[in-house]
């Protein structure tokens, strides 16, 4: 079957059409397009939701259009004979955006006579795991440990079978990705943090500036980064001036804080559950550190690893799609409504 995937919790309007094979488990991507208006929000330091949503109204239908024709190798064959299904993100995430999303999935559901299935973006972030450009799923053995770790979320979740997720962890205060985009901010650093302190990272010592590692020792599985952030900001107002040299230093020193903790609480949470599989997700899990580091140490515990490619890490409707899929449950389309809340149960 194939599955056309909509996506617009946050900046992005993307739309993603995969192929998935009911008899051997197996999805591939035929098409899959992003369009972003990331440079506005540069210019911001951040998102501002109702500039947002406008964009995502401009691009929704090109985007939508144009990740068919990529599907299609038959040029002159109707778009609605190619799709099966409709999948499409219902939150969480910023309300104007996902309604551009979530009403044009219902309006072609409406016209083709399609099914179509409200997706949870968290739970989309997860299966990215399990498209096959990214790996063979086979391999993935439950009980899995997930940290999805992204902008909005930096959460654990207990997998212990598809549409089986339990969350066991999350964050008190700021996410991961959103301490990177702060302290980067504190840096001048541009929108998104994340990239600009990896990158600053590579040129610093991680060992200069001792930033606290919140919560490490704590006995549940919850996080917290804001006094990351407030240690970063009295440590730059204590500077008259700030160098190169010292961004790539906080840069380093920040990036190494906020995966020791990430990763020893994943560590102590698949042992704890006994996890046979560690995935990790979301636009933070694009971090080579991150990658890396829990790669080898989840293999010192005998624990599968594994991570999407990059390309599938930040927003895209592929994995969207691919959550619908190993979770097919189609609803009447004047039945879909968003969520910008929504969590896990
Ligand atoms: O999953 P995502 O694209 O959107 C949300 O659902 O939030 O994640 C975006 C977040 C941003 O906070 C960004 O700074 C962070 O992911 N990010 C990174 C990296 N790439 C993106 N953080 C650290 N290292 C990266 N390479
Ligand atoms: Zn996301």
């Amino acid at each position: 079957m194939r599955i056309l995937g909509i996506e617009t919790s946050c900046d992005e309007t993307a739309a993603s059409v995969i192929e998935a094979n009911s008899k051997d488990k197996q999805t591939k991507i035929i098409s899959n397009l992003i369009a972003s208006s990331l440079p506005l929000h540069s210019k911001t330091g951040g998102i501002i939701p109702e500039v947002a949503a406008r964009e995502q109204i401009k691009y929704m239908i090109p985007v939508i259009n144009n990740a068919l024709k990529n599907a299609s190798s038959t040029p002159g064959v109707e778009h609605q004979k190619m799709i099966d299904a409709i999948a499409v993100t219902v939150g969480p995430g910023l309300i104007g955006s996902l309604l551009v999303g979530v009403e044009a999935a219902k309006t072609l559901s409406y016209v083709w006579k399609k099914p179509i299935i409200p997706v949870n973006h968290l739970i989309g972030h997860v299966y990215a795991n399990f498209i096959k450009a990214s790996r063979e799923q086979n391999e993935i053995e439950f009980p899995a440990l997930v940290l999805i770790v992204s902008g909005g979320h930096t959460d654990l979740v207990l997998m212990k079978n598809h549409g089986n997720l339990k969350l066991i962890g999350g964050t008190l205060d700021d996410a991961a990705g959103e301490a990177f985009d702060k302290i980067a901010r504190l840096l001048n650093l541009s929108y998104p943090g994340g990239p600009a302190i990896e990158n600053a990272a590579k040129k610093g010592n991680e060992n200069t500036f001792n930033f606290p590692r919140p919560m490490i020792n704590s006995r549940n599985f919850d996080f917290s980064f804001s006094g990351l952030k407030a240690a970063v900001l009295r440590e730059v107002q204590k500077m008259k001036k700030i160098d190169q040299k010292t961004v790539s230093n906080i840069s380093a020193s920040v990036q190494k804080a906020i995966i020791d903790v990430l990763i020893d609480k994943t560590l102590k949470a698949a042992e704890n559950y006994k996890a046979k599989s560690i995935l990790i997700s979301g636009g933070v899990s694009a971090n080579e550190l991150l990658r890396k580091s829990l790669e080898i140490k989840s293999y010192d515990l005998r624990i599968k690893f594994f991570a999407p490619e990059k390309f599938l890490c930040t927003d895209n409707a592929a994995m969207i799609a691919t959550a619908a899929f190993f979770n097919y449950n189609p609803i009447h389309w004047s039945k879909i409504n968003v969520n910008p809340e929504l969590y896990f149960k």
